[in-house]
């Protein structure tokens, strides 16, 4: 579907829905990072990336203060009444919209009420943030219509802090501030403690391609805040040794190894992947430029095997779907997307061999598996924002 069907498609359910046609377009983009699992907690480094996948709200202004919300990919309706903000547990993908209502009326944004129309392109639930992206996407339409301002990168924290607080999950700042901030044409080095970016050049050699294991995604709420306390427990063991760290980000590899023997093994394993995973992230935004694929193959592989090994964020189908893609032709590397536990993973592939590449994942992952995998090119879109159809 392109630009002009999707928005034919969205406008004819909206003036069904609601009775008018919309007046207000915004889009937020879905993230992959290429480095840099579970660093963003560790206030360590990400090169992330916007995809080209995202989700899109169409609007008007309501008279009343309330919020009323379909969506074009799941069955429900949801209407938010910004005077008594609760959680709607029969239309789940309604509280992230409810969470940044609450946390901007929390921080004395003055909200209005509006109907809002929901598409999204990004696959949900494996790693590819399509929750951030509605956040930020209605958050920007909170601005429109209410008539005020936000630093997008307040405006990421603020989706952060509904994501934490009124969702329940206790994610870093990596996916929101990705969607708010990302650049179209090149991936970020994002510093997760000073939340600042720099620009990183990927060679147009080389693709980035998509592999959606599509296996069923068990555990990623209580094991993903497990591995935050392990991180956690780490650094309060390392700060007997080095009383001026405050996240495992502070700890060099040589400070940690130093003292890895005495530590409890698991957290040893966990805090040594992130240590050295950070360490990757910083590797591979002076690779990338080079385009130095020996380098970059290196490091995606070291970043697979320790998120495997030493952060055991693994999974049967995540194994099945790295075998198929170094298997394939024209494969630089590949790794784990997002927090690991099946879902998405992301691969490095030479431009010229995509289509090749794509065909012989498929067969693979779904001889060894019997499930037919999502495989898709992607490529990085602009931050959140208004949509000008100019
Ligand atoms: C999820 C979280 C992010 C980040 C990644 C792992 O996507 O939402 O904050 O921790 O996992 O890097």
């Amino acid at each position: 579907m392109n630009i002009d069907e999707r928005k034919t498609l969205i406008s004819k359910q909206f003036q069904q829905a609601f009775g008018a046609l919309p007046e207000l377009w915004v889009r937020a983009p879905g993230r992959v990072d290429l480095m840099g699992s579970h660093t963003d907690y560790n206030m360590g480094y990400v090169m992330t990336m916007t995809v080209n996948q995202d989700t899109w709200i169409a609007a008007r202004h309501r008279p009343d203060r309330q919020v009323c919300l379909r969506s074009l990919n799941i069955d429900g309706q949801s209407c938010i009444d910004l005077d008594n903000i609760s959680h709607d547990k029969d239309v789940p993908w309604s509280n992230y919209v409810r969470g940044v209502a609450k946390v901007l009326q929390e921080k004395g944004y003055a909200l209005q009420g509006f109907d809002g129309l929901i598409h999204s392109t990004i696959p949900f639930g494996s790693g590819l943030s399509s929750s951030a992206a509605l956040e930020m996407a209605s958050a920007i339409v909170f601005q429109q219509v209410g008539g005020f301002r936000l630093d997008p990168v307040q405006m990421a924290l603020h989706g952060q802090e509904a994501e934490n607080k009124f969702v329940g999950v206790s994610t870093g700042i990596l996916d929101q501030y990705s969607s708010a901030m990302g650049k179209e044409g090149c991936a970020l080095k994002l510093d997760c403690r000073y939340l600042v970016s720099e620009n990183v050049q990927i060679s147009s050699e080389l693709q980035v391609v998509i592999c959606d294991t599509r296996a069923e995604r068990n555990l990623v709420g209580s094991e993903y805040d497990d591995r935050r306390k392990q991180c956690e427990r780490g650094v309060r063991f390392l700060q007997q040794f080095y009383p001026e760290i405050s996240a495992l980000r502070d700890v060099s590899l040589d400070q940690f190894s130093a003292h890895a023997g005495e530590m409890p093994e698991l957290v040893a394993r966990r805090c040594r992947f992130i240590i050295e995973e950070n360490q990757r992230v910083l590797d591979l935004a002076e690779a990338f430029p080079r385009n130095d694929l020996a380098t970059i193959e290196k490091l995606f592989s070291a970043s697979y095997a320790g998120a495997r090994d030493l952060f055991e964020i693994g999974a049967p189908s995540m194994e099945a779907m790295i075998s198929a893609i170094l298997n394939s032709p024209g494969i630089v590397s590949g790794r784990q997307a997002g927090a690991g536990f099946g879902g998405c993973m992301v691969s490095l592939v030479k431009a010229d061999q995509v289509e090749a590449f794509s065909q012989q994942v498929h067969k693979l992952y779904q001889e060894k598996t019997g499930i037919a995998p999502r495989i898709f090119s992607t490529s990085a879109s602009a931050g959140a924002g208004l949509l000008n159809f100019g």
